[in-house]
Parts: C-alpha cells; sequence; structure tokens
C-alpha cells in the first residue's frame, strides 16, 4: 500500500520512482540527546560537528515527570541551531501515551522547516504508520512547511516483526528502521535483561574433542529480525539500521554487534554514549582494504559483465554489484 497523503508531492524526492527515492545522506550514528537536560543541549553544537544525525529523545529514558520539558527542550535545541548536513531527528513518544499527539502538535509547527524525521516508537502494524501519515500531513500543510517530514519506525514488538513488510510498505513518508532489542525482548518474552548485543547461554556447542571438552561460541541473538528487517527495508527502497547497545563499559562487544548488522546490510546504529560515535563512525565506513578490492573488481570489468580472476578469486556480475555498493559508501564517506 503506497497511497501518498495528500501533502506528500514528490518535489522532495525526485524520478523515476519519486516516493521512493530517499535522499542519499550519510547516517551512520543515530546520536541520543535528553533535550530536558540544559547541559546536554549545550553539547549539541558540538555534536553537530561530529556526528550524522542528532536526535532529540522524547521516550523512553526521559521520566514521566520531564515528558513537557524534553519537548520544549528540543525545540529549543533545534531553534537554536543551525544543522547544515546534519539530520535533525526526534524520537516522539508511542501513539497510545499521553504525550505523542502534544509531540506532533508543538513541533512540527515551531520546528517542522528543520525537523528530517520522526522516530516512532512501538509500531506494530501498517496502521500505526498511516496514523501518523495523516497526522503529519495535516500538520505540515497548516505550518506551510516546504518538504515532508519523513518516518522512522522502531521494530521493537513481536508483533511489529510479524507485519514488518506491511510496515515497510505503509507510506512513501517511511526512511527507514531501526531494530529495538530492548522493547523486543520484553515484548517476546526473552529472557535477558541486556540492551542488545549477544548473551554468554545463547551459544552452540561443538562436539566433543578426545577428552571429552567442548567449546561454546556465542551466537548473534538478533540474527534473524535483523535479516527479516534488512529484507523487508531494502524490499521497499527504506533504509535498515541496528538500534542501541547499552553496555557502555564493553566497547569491543559494541563494536561486534554494531559490524554484524553492517555486514548484514544496516547502514548505521544509534549511540547513546558519546565513546559509540567513534565506534559507529569506524564500522559504518568501509573498511579500506575492502575499497581497495571492490575497485579493483569495478577496474577488472569496466562494464560490470563476465568473469575475472583477482587475487586467485572469481568475480562476476554479481561481485560487480557488491563492489559496488562498497565503493558508493566509500565515496559518500569521502563527500
Ligand atoms: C529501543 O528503543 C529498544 O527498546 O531497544
Ligand atoms: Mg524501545
Amino acid at each position: 500500500m503506497k497511497t501518498p497523503s495528500a501533502f506528500y508531492k514528490p518535489l522532495a524526492i525526485g524520478a523515476p520512482d519519486p516516493y521512493r527515492e530517499l535522499p542519499v545522506s550519510l547516517e551512520r550514528m543515530i546520536h541520543f540527546v535528553p533535550p530536558h537536560i540544559e547541559k546536554m543541549r549545550s553539547k549539541v553544537p558540538d555534536l553537530i560537528k561530529n556526528v550524522d544525525v542528532v536526535l532529540g529523545n522524547l521516550e523512553d529514558a526521559i521520566p514521566a515527570d520531564a515528558k513537557t520539558d524534553a519537548r520544549r527542550g528540543f525545540i529549543q535545541m533545534a531553534q537554536d541551531n543551525d544543522f547544515g548536513t546534519t539530520g535533525l531527528w526526534t524520537r516522539v513518544n508511542c501513539l497510545n501515551s499521553p504525550w505523542f499527539l502534544d509531540d506532533l502538535l508543538e513541533i512540527v509547527p515551531a520546528v517542522g522547516e528543520k525537523l528530517d524525521v520522526v522516530m516512532l516508537p512501538k509500531v506494530e502494524g501498517a496502521w500505526d504508520i498511516h496514523y501518523l501519515d495523516q497526522l503529519l500531513a495535516q500538520l505540515e500543510a497548516r505550518a506551510g512547511l516546504s518538504k515532508p517530514i519523513m518516518i522512522h519506525a522502531i521494530l521493537e514488538t513481536a508483533e511489529g516483526v510479524k507485519n514488518v513488510e506491511e510496515i515497510a510498505a505503509a507510506s512513501p513518508r517511511m526512511h527507514g528502521m531501526s531494530l529495538g532489542p530492548a522493547d523486543l525482548a520484553a515484548s517476546r518474552g526473552m529472557k535477558t535483561t541486556r540492551v542488545g548485543g549477544g548473551h554468554p547461554d545463547y551459544a552452540v556447542l561443538s562436539d566433543a574433542d578426545g577428552t571429552g571438552g567442548r567449546t561454546a561460541s556465542q551466537q548473534d541473538l538478533w540474527h534473524y529480525t535483523v535479516g527479516k528487517m534488512v529484507d523487508a527495508c531494502l524490499s521497499y527502497g527504506l533504509k535498515p539500521f541496528y538500534g542501541p547497545f547499552g553496555d557502555f563499559s564493553d566497547a569491543a562487544a559494541c563494536e561486534s554487534q554494531f559490524r554484524n548488522a553492517f555486514l548484514m546490510g544496516c547502514l548505521g546504529a544509534w549511540s547513546l554514549h558519546p565513546t559509540q560515535i567513534q565506534i559507529a563512525k569506524k564500522v559504518f565506513s568501509p573498511d579500506p582494504g575492502e575499497v581497495a578490492f571492490a575497485r579493483k573488481i569495478l577496474e577488472a570489468m569496466p562494464d560490470g559483465t563476465g568473469a575475472v580472476m583477482i587475487d586467485g578469486k572469481m568475480q562476476d556480475d554479481a561481485t560487480w554489484k557488491q563492489a559496488k555498493v562498497i565503493v558508493d559508501l566509500a565515496k559518500l564517506v569521502a563527500s
């Protein structure tokens, strides 16, 4: 279902399918700011120089009695700063909360022109996206905005995962999706208290060696959902993202989780702590050795067809396409 809302004109998007051509921008880390804290807002000018996207968080982690301050703080930080090419997003409260409507009613008229994306939590089906789409269309029209505000869904309920394809297809306004492993774990009844990452008990045992010894290899708890999300997103021209990694003390585990997501097709992840900005920058920018090899493939097959051997490895039309993904990303990072 790709019915564009009344306001949603192709002007900001482009041909050939105007609704599916998203702006090509680097979004390696979506950096979360709690906007009710003045000290955090004061760091935004420096953040703008250092991250791809600044997100004002209004939902979970913002105490109920600070919701109004967070909303006002977000409007303030949007008004006070020039974001240039850095993305400005907000994560609003979920649809059935007492705060969602005021989040939209206050933010769009005040700073809608600067706002790139609304991240919607706990999306369960296409109906959630349809509602936000129409509300945004009304508010945009009333405010006379010149460009549409995009929607980014968090995939963080069992029902949402079941309906991931219809969510992806729900509106031309869809920007992408992030995995929300904390809420998803709760929704699924998974037995963990972690925010993303692995679990030592989710492992596969090797066969016993001659002396009866075995080794355990930890597996990626999120593999299935990330794969499902990436396929749904790419089928509809959306961008897939890994979400949060909650153990700030374990940079190696964060890097490993982000890297799995990157290898599986994700374009970025959330950074909840300043140390995670560099991790995301490193992981979601292609490795220079990989880029050099990918360039060799493109050079060896100028028209993208045929078969050649490079360093003992067979290349053909399909690896040419793989190489192009990596080289295109490298060009975007360098631009
Ligand atoms: C993010 O919102 C999560 O629940 O993991
Ligand atoms: Mg959540």
